[in-house]
């Protein structure tokens, strides 16, 4: 198979064997060149925006062809940052020369994604981690190549319908990337290839930590139904988020998993929220601690806070029987000797390396990427780790993974109700250990 065969392929399969052979599509105002890999963005925010400037300055003819977005001013304020002139952007091919998306070939709404997927070859999935699993699932069976975000969901239905999604993309042999980008960071991956080849000996403790002083707020506007208030300030809603355990601080549950070759067997912890309070932030904690067993007694501690004017730290360590790994990139043996240390000065970025590499697979015709079940592992892990602290319960991988709980709203419309509704005084519920359910 050629590469635009291979592209086709999927497309193909899920068309029932038809083998799509009109071009250029109708729609195009100026049809990029024939071989040119078709794009299309949905989640037109600031990272859907960045992530499309790193897939049109790969190496490839890529195009951005289309865009969607819950909102159509973000689909045209993403357009318009792409189309700007600018010059921090250095050393990139011309960004906007590689844009061609027409009125006709913006979508908003909750079903802009299924106008866009037939137009496209690659999609790139930057929403709010709560509709990943549609999204996903919807361009697997589409035929088309992958590159979303992390989380890839925020419940366990949602991290199930990943996973089976994950096997088809492979029969269908999709290259499929989740933006977990330590795994293309090149000081990670020669850390953690020095810690498995076993310069540490075995090992037996994790502690991995996302703390810092939190994230944006988006305010209520006048006029907004509940359901635009939320989508908008989607971070402080769990069936959008999943909560800063598993909307950030999955990056480092990640390295945990990758470390230990697997997933937790249970966990356990506790949190709350002491300062971020407000009406506006929801139903989400501040801070979480979480214990982490895995199979053969290894345990990982882990931390994630949204504080302001606390100690901050983003990182992994990892302590073995023959010496520790107290930061990505070094390594120490028993006496403190150092065993490794790497200098990433000059690395290529991650968030770039990861459509390089991407694309490049998909133009050699190569299916090379299949990384839908480590994201949905790395998700299920932060979500183990919210029930672990919202219930303040010992839970078990398996009953978190097999739970029937879905956050997700029955229905998608402006003026329908989201799961969680404000009371009288405009405060939502939030999870309180020893009562809330959460399997
Ligand atoms: N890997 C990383 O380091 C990294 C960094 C930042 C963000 N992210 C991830 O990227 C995702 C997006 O984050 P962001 O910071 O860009 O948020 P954002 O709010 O800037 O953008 C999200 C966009 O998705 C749109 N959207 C919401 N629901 C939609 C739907 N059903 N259909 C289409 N569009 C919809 C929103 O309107 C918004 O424009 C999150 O999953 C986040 O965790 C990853």
């Amino acid at each position: 198979m050629d590469r635009r065969d291979f592209m086709k392929a999927g497309t193909a399969a899920a068309m029932g064997g038809l083998t799509l052979t009109a071009r250029p599509n109708p729609l195009r105002a100026q049809p990029p060149t024939a071989d040119a890999i078709r794009i299309g963005l949905i989640g037109c925010g600031g990272r859907g925006t960045g992530a499309a400037v790193q897939a049109l300055s790969t190496a490839q003819d890529v195009q951005l062809v289309a865009m969607a977005d819950a909102f159509p001013d973000k689909v045209e304020g993403s357009l318009s940052t792409l189309t700007r002139e600018r010059d921090d952007w250095g050393g990139r091919p011309d960004v906007r020369a590689r844009v061609d998306v027409p009125a006709e070939r913006r979508f908003s709404g909750f079903d802009a994604y299924r106008q866009l997927l037939p137009l496209v070859d690659v999609v790139i999935l930057t929403t709010p981690p709560g509709f990943r699993p549609i999204h996903f699932e919807a361009a697997v069976e589409a035929g088309k190549h992958v590159f979303m975000e992390k989380p890839v969901a925020t419940d366990a239905p949602g991290v199930r319908t990943v996973l089976r999604a994950a096997e088809r993309a492979k029969a269908k042999r999709l290259n499929v990337v989740v933006g977990l980008q330590r795994h293309y960071q090149t000081v990670y991956r020669e850390w953690v290839d020095r810690i498995h080849a076993g310069m540490i000996g075995d090992v037996v403790l994790g502690r991995v930590y996302w703390n810092s002083g939190g994230v944006w707020v988006r305010e209520r506007e006048e006029g907004q139904t509940e359901m635009e208030y939320q989508m908008r300030n989607w971070y402080y809603f769990n069936w959008l988020c999943g909560d800063h355990i598993v909307e950030q601080h999955v990056h480092n549950l990640d390295v945990a998993n990758w470390v230990f070759g697997g997933h937790p067997i249970r966990a356990q912890g506790q949190g709350g929220r002491l300062v971020r309070t407000g009406k506006e932030h929801g139903e989400i904690f501040d801070h979480h601690f979480v214990e982490l067993e895995y199979e053969g007694d290894g345990r990982v501690l882990s931390q994630c806070r949204h504080i302001p004017d606390t100690m901050s730290r983003v990182s992994e360590a990892f302590h073995g029987t023959n010496g520790t790994a107290p930061r990505p990139g070094l390594i120490l043996s028993k006496s403190g000797k150092v065993l490794f240390e790497y200098d990433d000065e000059g690395d290529p970025d991650p968030y770039q390396v990861e459509h390089d590499e991407l694309f490049g697979a998909i133009a050699g015709g190569q299916h090379e990427y299949a990384d839908a079940e480590l994201g949905a592992t790395a998700t299920m892990t932060g979500i183990l780790g919210r029930m672990a602290t919202y219930s303040g319960r010992v839970i078990e991988w398996d009953e978190a993974l097999a739970s029937d709980l879905s956050l997700m709203p029955k229905r998608f419309a402006w003026d329908a109700h989201p799961p969680v509704m404000p009371d009288a005084h405009g405060y939502y519920p939030v999870p309180v250990p020893g009562v809330t359910r959460v399997l």
